[in-house]
């Protein structure tokens, strides 16, 4: 397994153009399925987990090309089956999607229960209730979702709790069961509205999406279309707290600001400069920052998936810092790495106590999961010393070349691959 090595105190500056959405991307990839006819995307993020999103959709019969490194053509007219097996799904979160998609498409789907990030109990139960209340049957055999429907119709769903992927699962069947179907207390995040606008360019007719209502008239048919993927929200704020980190005055590019004012300004009240463009950002920060607390909530409140990082900047600044999870039970394993890094965090329940440490140490940790390790490179780069990082392929699911835009802000960071690796790719050469 390859390492990153980051030597912690240089200041980064310049600019950093961000990819385009990962979770928008997971969805809006499943749901070609609902198209007769090819869907070219652009902005599509160069990541693992997009290229696993593809092998499945390849593995059900779908052709997809390349038409540069982040364009892709895709064409399911050809699509063979409805299966999703559990070596494929168990990779990612996000092959749930296809529960959604392919009932949408055809009414049947199975697909093995989805892996991901460990943060803790992972329920799909709203999903289920809300394909249930199109009318699918919906029961789990051996770890295998098994959903079918001979015909969808539209219903009422509220849901129990605000839930990301269960309102996109299901505006993937309901654009097309028959009717109208209503999704109250819906999640609100930018990649719900990205997904409606693209369902919407293929011919479905989603309103409301980004509000908690969300009403869907199902269409008989959908065609394909041409479409750009929104810049990636996650992304965007790991660099934005990267440079009030390390310190020093980036611009973040190719972003919508208005979705990532949740960290702009929590990133003001620790004493960072932030300021807002058309499409970027700009970070600047000089010495040590300020505490202050932050509580994830859903969309539009501060997104969990940047509770890591900004946890890391936390840990450096003067003060005492309180962090809630209020999303996930378990979102804090990353804090045992922090330690090792001399940082002073208790946690206690879904909260973490952070005493700011005038600085980090340098110390071997691993990535927890994939913002866990965003959380470890943040800290190295602000660190004194080197930051041994181990299982990247965690960082590498989400982030487009984090080694390549950091080291052009001047960060010290490289990949070191590790002997035993090495061996066995020489013993491989060998046989
Ligand atoms: C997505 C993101 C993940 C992010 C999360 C919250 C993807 C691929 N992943 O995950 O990075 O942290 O949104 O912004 O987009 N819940 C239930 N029952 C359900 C579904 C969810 O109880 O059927 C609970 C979960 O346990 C959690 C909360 O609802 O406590 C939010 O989960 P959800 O928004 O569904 O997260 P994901 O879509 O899995």
């Amino acid at each position: 397994m390859d390492k990153f090595v980051v030597v912690g105190g240089k200041r980064l500056y310049g600019s950093v153009d961000i990819s385009g959405a990962k979770n928008a991307a997971l969805a809006i990839i499943p749901a070609t399925l609902l198209a007769a006819g090819k869907c070219r995307i652009d902005n599509i993020p160069d990541i693992r987990d997009v290229r696993l999103m593809f092998n499945i959709l390849r593995n059900l019969g779908a052709e997809i090309k390349m038409l540069n490194p982040n364009s892709f053509e895709i064409d399911t007219s050809a699509i063979r089956s409805q299966v999703v097996p559990d070596a494929m799904a168990k990779k990612m979160r996000a092959s749930y999607y296809f529960i959604g998609a392919l009932l949408g498409r055809s009414g049947n789907a199975e697909v093995a229960m989805p892996g991901g990030c460990n943060f803790g109990v992972r329920p799909i139960d709203q999903h289920i209730k809300g394909f249930e209340a199109l009318g699918a049957h919906v029961r789990t055999e051996n770890a295998v979702i098994k959903a079918s429907s001979a015909e969808l119709l539209g219903g009422s769903i509220y849901f129990d709790v605000v839930s990301v992927g269960a309102t996109m699962n299901v505006m993937l069947a309901a654009v097309r069961a028959k009717g109208l179907t209503i999704i109250e207390n819906a999640a609100k995040e930018p990649h719900i509205v990205d997904l409606a606008n693209f369902l919407n360019l293929m011919g479905a007719d989603v309103r409301g999406a980004g509000t908690d209502t969300i009403k869907i008239r199902g269409v008989e048919t959908m065609h394909g279309c041409d479409y750009s993927i929104i810049p990636d929200q996650i992304e965007a704020g790991t660099y934005m707290v990267a440079a009030a980190a390390a310190g020093g005055d980036v611009a973040i590019r190719n972003v919508i600001p208005k979705h990532l004012e949740s960290i702009s300004a929590k990133l003001v009240e620790c004493g960072a400069t932030v300021e807002e463009f058309a499409d970027s950002v700009r970070v600047a920060a000089d010495g040590r920052l300020t505490k202050c607390n932050v509580k994830t909530m859903p969309h539009p409140g501060f997104p969990t998936d940047m509770q890591p990082q900004f946890a890391a900047l936390l840990a450096i600044c003067e003060g005492t810092s309180i962090v809630s999870e209020s999303i996930w039970d378990n979102r804090f394993r990353y804090v045992e790495q922090l330690l090792r890094m001399g940082a002073s965090i208790q946690v206690e329940g879904k909260a973490a106590i952070i005493e700011g440490v005038p600085y980090l140490k340098g110390a071997p940790v691993r990535a927890d999961d994939l913002r866990a390790g965003a959380a470890m490179i943040i800290a190295g780069l602000a660190a004194r010393g080197a930051t041994e990082i181990e299982d990247i392929h965690l960082i590498e699911r989400g982030y487009e070349n984090i080694l390549g835009k950091l080291t052009a802000l001047g960060a010290d960071i490289r990949r070191v691959e590790m002997p035993d690796e090495e061996s066995a790719k020489e013993d491989k050469k060998a046989i």
